[in-house]
């Protein structure tokens, strides 16, 4: 079989298994990044907008240096089966948004009580808690909101990509969920490595395997090629936040733009407490493994996929 020539790089350029290059990874995620972060600016309203002190955190927040991992997914996926950039623009804005929220959330007092992210004091620290509440309901809405409107989509797949996003966010089984697992499970001392991996991947990968999964139904992507796609992205979800859960163990605030340590601090269920660092290291391999096998079923080459999967594998940040 020969494979299209394509231009672009989430695409075949060869058969098989091909794994992206760390550089053409890094060049990749570095021009998804720039577009995501120019339609970011375009979608958010101005600072001066009224409230000013809702849109100054809600800007705070979302334009700190960050990776912009979700967005880099939705649109390495969507490549991959073919869509063009312009049609995952806004979706992979919008995965950004609702992830920026959950972050702002995540550092407040009554949840993981963080002062730094993304480099920069939390946005209750700078903001107050009241606005930075509102700050992460805003982009929330926002995220939803950017996807119902994005007319370069029609209105049933715009219909499919709101409700998964929404499932993927909420309860039983997407982020908030897990969050709630997740904060429950502090003040517990019996939980096993079943019930970690499931908090894993309801609070982190559920919106990580909806990104994958968005781009892919957005290039229209078959049935199996989502199911594929899915199974994938689940497992790079799990796998994602047990390097979260090891860099927080061995990163420096300054690799992290986060205070290192605070998991051992609030008791939180991770990776490295329940196993230690070599075990959780074993099993991020594992699992890095496992994202790789779930793309074998495809006939579509996956290079890109694949390199993210080791993107987050070998993360120091
Ligand atoms: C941090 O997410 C929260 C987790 C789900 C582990 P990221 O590591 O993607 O943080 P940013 O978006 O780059 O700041
Ligand atoms: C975050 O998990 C999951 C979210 C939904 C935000 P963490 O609490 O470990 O994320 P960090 O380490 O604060 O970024
Ligand atoms: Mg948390
Ligand atoms: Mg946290
Ligand atoms: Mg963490």
């Amino acid at each position: 079989m020969t494979t299209p020539s394509s231009d672009s790089p989430a695409q075949a350029t060869h058969e098989g298994a091909r794994e992206a290059t760390p550089e053409e990874v890094r060049a990749y995620a570095g021009r998804v990044r720039e577009d995501v972060e120019a339609e970011l600016d375009r979608l958010v309203p101005a600072e001066s907008a009224d409230p000013p002190s809702v849109h100054a955190a809600v800007r705070w927040s979302l334009f700190a240096p960050a990776k912009r991992f979700r967005p880099l997914l939705v649109t390495a996926s969507g490549e991959t089966f073919g869509a063009r950039p312009r049609q995952l623009i806004r979706t992979a804005c919008a995965f950004e948004l609702l992830h920026t929220y959950s972050l702002v959330h995540d550092d407040l007092p009554a949840m993981d009580d963080d002062d730094l992210r993304r480099g920069r004091p939390t946005c209750h620290v700078k903001f107050g808690e009241a606005t930075a509440i509102l700050a992460g309901d805003a982009l929330q809405t926002l995220a939803f909101q950017t996807i119902a409107e994005d007319e370069t989509l029609d209105a049933p797949l715009r219909v499919r990509l709101v409700a998964e996003l929404a499932r993927a966010a909420g309860t039983p089984e997407g982020m908030v969920a897990g969050q709630a697992h997740d904060l429950a499970a502090e003040a517990r001392a019996d939980v096993g490595g079943k019930e970690l991996e499931r908090i894993h991947r309801r609070k982190t990968g559920a919106l990580i395997a909806a990104a994958a999964r968005a781009g892919a139904l957005v290039a229209g992507a078959g049935r199996e090629e989502v199911r594929a796609v899915n199974a994938y992205a689940l497992d790079l979800g799990l796998l994602f936040q047990i390097t979260d859960d090891l860099l927080d163990v061995t990163a420096s605030a300054s690799d992290l733009g986060k205070t290192p340590g605070k998991d051992a601090r609030a008791n939180k269920a991770t990776y490295p407490a329940l196993y230690g660092l070599e075990a959780a290291r074993a099993r991020a391999h594992e699992v890095f493994e496992s994202a790789g096998a779930a793309l074998d079923t495809i006939h579509t080459p996956t290079p890109m996929l694949r390199g993210l999967a080791r993107l987050v594998l070998e993360r120091r940040a």
